[in-house]
């Protein structure tokens, strides 16, 4: 018996990734941002791999955020570039921003920005639900994430009821329900404590990693930066150190 030909050539894997041959997954060419007078970024090159996490560092007013805010679609950056997954979203307007942020990012800023007036469960079901998730669905994946971040029984409890250890938790949570490429944290511990911020980093860094997550948090605290495999530091808008850190 002959084996009949298939119409279509049968699907050929790709050659195994390497470090240095990957494609990145989110990159940035030549981004400059200016504000006014203020030249924020001043041609910033970035490349993150699948799977990377990055430390930006550097001093206050340095461009961090700016350079957070470009990569996320945030902000439009003035020249330059931004790829996700070799896709130019640099030049997308309002709505289609807007979308690549629901769909493809996660965000964690210092002071969680939760919702106040929901319940911890439905603020971190409300990503999800956006994206078309039944609630039914939307919540029992909610209150999983919540458990697997230590906050079992805690459902229910609004942000104001939360300590603020737990209410980063909560918003760890939210950034992570959507499953998104790359999860974007600005000062993500720079609200709390030694101790907790230390346990927010790891499970920030844990959970990203779980669902093949980017992560990109900026910091100006060495212990932070230490969770994430390498760092870069900014100053005056560039890119003026770089190092792996593990
Ligand atoms: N929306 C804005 N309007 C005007 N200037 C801004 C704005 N955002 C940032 N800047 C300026 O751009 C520079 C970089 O800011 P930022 O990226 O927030 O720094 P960092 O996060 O490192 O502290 C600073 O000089 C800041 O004042
Ligand atoms: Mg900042």
């Amino acid at each position: 018996m002959s084996t009949p030909v298939p119409a279509t050539p049968p699907a050929v894997a790709a050659p195994a990734a390497t470090a240095t041959s990957a494609p990145a997954r989110l990159s940035a060419r030549a981004l400059v941002k200016r504000f006014g007078e203020t030249t924020a970024l001043a041609g910033v090159d970035l490349d993150l791999a699948d799977g990377e996490s990055l430390a930006v560092m550097g001093p206050s007013g340095s461009g961090k955020s700016t350079l957070l805010h470009c990569l996320a679609g945030i902000l439009v950056p003035d020249a330059g570039s931004v790829m996700l997954r070799g896709r130019p979203v640099h030049g997308l307007d309002e709505r289609e921003r807007s979308l690549l942020r629901r769909t493809s990012y996660g965000f964690v800023f210092q002071n969680g920005q939760l919702l106040p007036e929901l319940p911890a469960v439905e603020n971190v079901a409300l990503p999800a639900l956006l994206l078309g998730t039944s609630r039914r669905e939307a919540t029992e994946l909610a209150t999983r994430w919540l458990a697997s971040l230590g906050l079992a029984g805690m459902e229910g409890r609004r942000p104001g009821e939360l300590s603020g250890g737990q209410a980063q938790r909560v918003a760890v949570a939210r950034a992570l329900v959507t499953q998104p490429d790359v999860v974007f944290a600005d000062e993500p511990t720079g609200a709390l404590d030694q101790a907790n911020g230390h346990e927010v980093m790891r499970l920030l860094t844990e959970a990203t990693r779980a669902v093949g997550a980017c992560l990109v948090v900026v910091t100006h605290d060495e212990q932070v930066a230490a969770w994430c495999g390498r760092r870069i530091v900014v100053r005056d808008g560039r890119v003026v150190d770089e190092r792996r850190t593990a």
